[in-house]
């Protein structure tokens, strides 16, 4: 059988990837954990978008912006008159939804009984009211298509409302109305409102990008899908300044760099694909997704929007400092430098916590080993070695004779170069699984032999061969397979 979501909550929770969000007290709805496990493999990805967006870019930089920000930011950004989901209730099971969801549910429906037109009408009708921003005719359109509440089963809507997505607190201890202060909704405005920082004491020179892995905060109205939409989580986000008019250039060219990143930490082509946006954001002149078919469908992990000046010139035009850049190249057509402009930014925006949702959905693996009434079925997480939360773990075949001090050297040797574990409790059998159940790589078995020949077994996680390899040879053989 296909695996469920339900599948990828239960293994997260065994094996030490992810729990939910203070669980002794019954949780925190759309807040979670990473355990052990989990956090390893989060960093690793980290590191990986780290590495593939800044060290192998002579042209992009970091930074590490604070998540409370001046809270003109978000008036410059529109997220204080924007960022709102039209929220509804049914006022007989007091359930609370999101309108647009609502009405994407019925156009599924349609779509999925062979009615695409009605379902691309019905879209097309959603997003013009939306635009609009006429609620009541949002209201009406729901309860002329017949939606009722999942749980009540009843039409009793109340009217729809828009809910800022932004968390607010207090700062300071002065409790007035200036002192109201966001937990960011992106981490992109911590690049923008540092863009000339950065270009400034760095030398940037446009084309030139900015990198920044950080929390975010957003009060989903609906959350749902364990990991893949939560209320704090963790952006990665990429801004990249260029020349007006070089925009669309640059943003076909991250389209496609961003896609090969995706397949090349090992999500298969045929699990990935753009969704091109019809209904754009405020700030964006083109944008597409990637999506990752999840067990609950295609969906998106992460965005590409190319955002013109949207940004820099409000950032300008609030807090009155000059967001320009003065670009000496010169322009073949007037033969003079192209001068000073506010630059157009393309912008690469992936989920930390989706895209470990996609990487574990896609490394959790069933199948069937061995013959006749001999076979069983084994489970195993075929991460990437590079993603893995172990790399390597040393098993003595038994821990007397010195193989235990053996083992333990042997592991001692290779810690300082990769993540190894040491493990002698148990049959051996049972400490490989144990390790194929988080995705270890590669598991290092210490026998009678090895204190003769000073080798030792590495079986591989996937194929389970067996090869006999000199000690001295592990640091070197291991290193380069998990090398990021
Ligand atoms: N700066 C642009 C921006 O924030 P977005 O499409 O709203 O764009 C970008 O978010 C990415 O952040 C998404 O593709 C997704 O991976 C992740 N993301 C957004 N909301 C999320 C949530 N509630 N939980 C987990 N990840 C989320």
């Amino acid at each position: 059988p296909a695996t469920t979501l339900q599948d990828i909550i239960a293994h997260a929770k065994e094996y030490g990837f992810v729990f939910p969000s203070s669980e002794i007290y019954d949780g925190l709805q759309a807040v979670y954990d990473y355990g052990q496990n989990g956090v390893e493999l989060k960093n690793n990805l980290k590191n990986v978008w780290w590495k593939a967006m800044t060290q192998l870019h002579d042209n992009i930089v970091g930074v590490d912006a604070a998540i409370f920000m001046h809270p003109l930011t978000w008036k410059a950004s529109g997220h204080i008159d924007g960022f709102n989901d039209p929220m509804i209730d049914n006022k007989d099971s007091k359930k609370r939804y999101r309108a647009d969801q609502l009405l994407e549910g019925k156009a599924e429906l349609l779509t999925n009984a062979g009615k695409e037109d009605e379902a691309n009408a019905l879209l097309a009708k959603m997003g013009k009211l939306l635009g609009d921003e006429d609620l009541e005719a949002v209201r009406e359109l729901i309860i002329s298509e017949n939606i009722v509440c999942p749980v009540s089963g009843t039409l009793n809507w109340t009217e729809v409302r828009q809910f800022n997505l932004m968390f607010s607190t207090k700062i300071g201890s002065v409790a007035d109305d200036s002192s109201t202060i966001y937990l960011r909704p992106e981490t992109a405005q911590g690049i923008f409102v540092n863009f000339l920082n950065v270009q400034k004491s760095g030398r940037m020179k446009v084309p030139f990008g900015i990198s920044q892995i950080g929390k975010a905060f957003r009060n989903e109205i609906v959350a749902r899908q364990f990991i893949f939409r939560m209320r704090e989580f963790e952006q990665m986000e990429m801004q990249f300044f260029v020349r007006p008019g070089t925009e669309m250039e640059w943003y076909n060219k991250w389209k496609e760099t961003r896609l090969s990143f995706h397949k090349a930490i090992g999500l298969p082509a045929e699990s990935l694909k753009y969704h091109d946006h019809d209904k754009l954001a405020h700030y964006a002149n083109a944008a597409v997704d990637i999506e990752y078919k999840f067990p609950f469908g295609f969906r998106e992990i992460e965005g590409i929007h190319s955002r013109t000046d949207f940004d820099l010139s409000n950032h300008q035009a609030l807090s009155k400092k000059k967001q320009q850049y003065f670009d000496p190249s010169i322009d073949p057509e007037t033969n003079k430098p192209y001068g000073n402009y506010i630059p157009y930014v393309v912008e690469t925006s992936v989920g930390a916590d989706r895209l470990f949702l996609a990487t574990f959905c896609n490394a959790f693996t069933k199948e069937m080993v061995g013959e006749g009434d001999k076979q069983k079925e084994r489970t195993y997480m075929k991460l990437h070695p590079a993603l893995a939360p172990v790399k390597a773990a040393v098993l003595p075949l038994v821990k007397k004779d010195g193989l235990a001090e053996l083992g333990q050297e042997i592991a001692n040797s290779l810690k300082s170069s990769f993540r190894t574990v040491y493990d002698d409790g148990g049959a051996i059998g049972k400490r490989y699984t144990r390790q194929d159940l988080i995705g270890t790589p590669f598991c290092i078995a210490v026998d009678y032999e090895t204190k003769d020949d000073n080798c030792v077994t590495i079986r591989h996680r996937d194929t389970m061969e067996q090869e006999r390899v000199p000690i001295s040879e592990l640091k070197e053989r291991i290193g380069k397979e998990v090398a990021v």
